[in-house]
């Protein structure tokens, strides 16, 4: 099976890849008695979005259609997330739900892929307990499916593709966008962090940025086609540009994308705290693209926690940051995600990440209970307080968000805030939905004509998921 190429302009689709697109396409067409169609699901973070709206494209070039329901498909993929137990048992659960429409047709194609199949555990168990899953891949893979698929529908046994290849970014696979309005774009992948707690270094491998001129190419396209918001997607979009030639840093990169025309916004995530620079902060503050937004996960308010998770940066290197970053961002929406019960926390130590947050008080609060990943190594660390405990500490640290969160819609009423309308409102016929620089739901009486537009509107009353107001 051939490999990516590295031409000098980073990894490329291969050429025979196309060619597998057209080989299955032929034989689709000669075999079906209807246009096939495809159910794609991707569990997950944006990142995983993305790959799914890759996977999309191939599966678009190679003749399918798509449909939302699993009973009408004639290929089912989902698309796994591996960075917490719940995801992982949610795809359990529905990749069990799906036997029953294979017995019933047996031309059906099932598919796994994505971060839980880059876990050797994991595709054991795929193969030894769900035999009826056809085609398995993990995330190094995704630029062979048109092969690895062509295989299923030849070769009548069932196809497994989890080997690492630790290489570039590929660049150029087809991509079938979910919406027009707005658009993911992926900037680099993997990640060579290592807290202690995650997995994902493990099964998207080292960091790799895409080169600078392939990101602007790329920009500049989804501005050309309309699209009004962009966001940078990375592990760590802060540690951009290492590797690359040249003085390539992520506040670099944004300073180029300012200079492309169009009205279009810019987000990006996730930055990590370790390699949020100063400049960075300033390049936001000096931008009319890029939202003035931070999503910026401390995870822990504890010093000896945040070791103990090998982020490199303590409470008060972060809240430093977060100074820096009120100051020179006016409006500045922040957000952050927490772990509670990381192996050996104690009550104190919980409550410290408790004062930080009604310290900086967050516009969102991204919260998750500790998950043991294989292979991590927080998983063999002692963890002696028990699950009910870890729960009462979650549960606390909620209701303290809920109080932080209360009075912020309120305090938007008599501003005027540029909101992207992104489709109808709940509010009823009439109304729009959009969102605000800072991410908050903005509903708005508008004709439709407005969907995928920019409109002023000043905001007259607030509820705690969405504030209203009227056009300017
Ligand atoms: N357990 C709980 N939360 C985790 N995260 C990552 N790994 C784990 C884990 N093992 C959270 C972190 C990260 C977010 C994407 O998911 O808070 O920032
Ligand atoms: Fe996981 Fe840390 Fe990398 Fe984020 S920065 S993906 S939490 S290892």
């Amino acid at each position: 099976m051939e490999q990516s190429k590295n031409n000098g302009e980073g990894a490329v689709f291969p050429r025979e890849q196309w060619e597998y697109c057209d080989r299955v396409r032929l034989l689709l067409s000669e075999r079906m008695d209807h246009p096939p169609l495809a159910h794609v699901h991707s569990y997950g973070c944006q990142q995983n979005v993305a790959d799914g709206e890759k996977i999309k494209g191939i599966l678009a070039r190679s003749g399918y259609g798509f449909t939302d329901s699993v009973s009408d498909a004639d290929l089912i993929f989902y698309n796994t997330c591996a960075v917490r137990e719940n995801a992982e048992d949610r795809v359990f659960g529905n990749v069990g739900a799906l036997k029953g429409l294979k017995k019933k047709n047996p031309g059906l194609v099932i598919g796994l892929c994505g971060c839980m199949m880059q876990q050797e555990h994991v595709s054991e168990k795929i193969r030894k307990s769900y035999p009826y899953v056809d085609l398995v891949f993990g995330t190094h893979a995704l630029q062979l499916l048109p092969e690895l698929l062509y295989r299923v529908l030849t070769e009548n046994k069932r196809v497994f593709d989890t080997a690492e290849r630790s290489e570039e970014f590929v660049e150029g696979l087809p991509i079938r966008r979910d919406g027009n309005i707005k658009a993911w774009l992926p900037i680099m992948q993997g990640c060579d962090n290592f807290c202690t707690y995650c997995v994902v270094p493990y099964v998207r491998g080292r960091e790799h940025s895409r080169r600078l001129e392939n990101v602007l190419r790329d920009v500049r396209e989804l501005a050309e086609q309309g699209y009004k918001e962009i966001t940078l997607l990375g592990q760590n979009v802060n540690s951009y540009g290492k590797g690359l030639t040249g003085d390539v840093t992520f506040a670099g990169l944004l300073r180029e994308i300012e200079k492309i025309p169009g009205e279009f916004r810019v987000r990006f995530m996730t930055s990590h705290p370790k390699d949020c620079t100063h400049e960075l902060i300033d390049t936001i503050a000096g931008s009319k693209k890029l939202c003035p937004y931070l999503h910026l996960p401390v995870q822990s308010g504890s010093d000896r926690v945040l070791a103990a998770m090998n982020r490199h940066y303590d409470r008060e290197k972060y809240l430093e940051l977060v100074r820096y970053a009120r100051e020179k961002i006016p409006g500045l929406t922040l957000s952050s995600d927490i772990i509670v019960g990381f192996p050996g926390e104690t009550y104190e130590e919980f409550c410290e990440t408790l004062s930080l947050i009604r310290e900086v008080r967050y516009d969102f609060l991204f919260t998750f209970l500790y998950s043991p990943r294989v292979g991590t190594r927080a998983a063999s660390m002692e963890d002696p307080v028990p699950a009910e405990e870890k729960s009462r500490w979650f549960r606390e640290l909620l209701a303290a968000q809920e109080e932080i969160g209360a009075g912020r819609n309120e305090a938007l009423v008599g501003k005027t805030l540029r909101v992207l309308a992104e489709g109808e409102g709940k509010s009823g016929p009439g109304y729009l939905s959009g969102k605000s620089p800072g991410n908050i739901t903005v509903e708005f009486a508008a004709p439709p004509e407005r969907i995928g537009q920019f409109s002023d509107v000043r905001i007259t009353r607030s509820l705690n998921w969405a504030v209203f107001g009227e056009l300017v």
